[in-house]
């Protein structure tokens, strides 16, 4: 298994529509492990294919606290969508920031599992939370684009601080180095 890196927002990749899996080979087996193994290294509870930019229709999330209940999630439609809940949301491509977003409170979603096999699952609270957030991954959505242009172009500017701090000490821990 092999880490992957993840797209940070504002990367224009994170924007990808994302193409339906149609094969079930040893290619989407690699993926899927290596999703599973990022999102429990990051650590995070989900993970859309969009972040690693392949642009699958793939997502794994895991809300359990021991990270023993991995949900892989094929091809995802959600059939229906029930109640309303505001959740706190953070996302592993906008490392640092948490937001309230609005989504359905109650899913029922057909996908398919890592053999193809098609299922139905009702999610609810945080699992229902989840699946919308990575959903949304998949056709080029982030969770920063359910807030307001102003707060979005903040934390785009936060962001780019950060990354440029963080390119600044790597380039001083380098020529110390020498
Ligand atoms: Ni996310």
């Amino acid at each position: 298994m092999t880490l992957r890196t993840i797209l940070e927002f504002p990367d224009p990749r994170l924007r990808t529509r994302a193409q339906p899996v149609t094969r079930f080979d040893a290619g989407v087996e690699r993926l899927i492990d290596d999703m599973l193994e990022t999102l429990y290294d990051a650590p995070g509870i989900g993970l859309a294919a969009t972040q690693v930019d392949v642009h699958q229709r793939l997502i794994v999330i895991d809300v359990s606290q021991a990270h023993n209940e991995p949900l892989v999630l094929i091809n995802p439609q959600i059939l229906v969508l029930e109640g309303e809940t505001s959740t706190e949301e953070g996302c592993l491509s906008v490392p640092g920031i948490f937001d309230t977003v609005k989504r359905a409170a109650r899913i029922r979603v057909r996908a398919q599992a890592r053999d193809g096999t098609v299922f139905e699952r009702e999610c609810a609270d945080l699992l229902a939370v989840c699946v919308q957030h990575e959903m949304d991954h998949l056709e080029g959505k982030l969770f920063v684009d359910h807030l307001s242009n102003l707060k979005r172009e903040r934390i785009r500017k936060k962001l780019d601080k950060e990354r440029k701090t963080r390119s600044r000490r790597r380039a001083t821990a380098a020529r110390s180095a020498l």
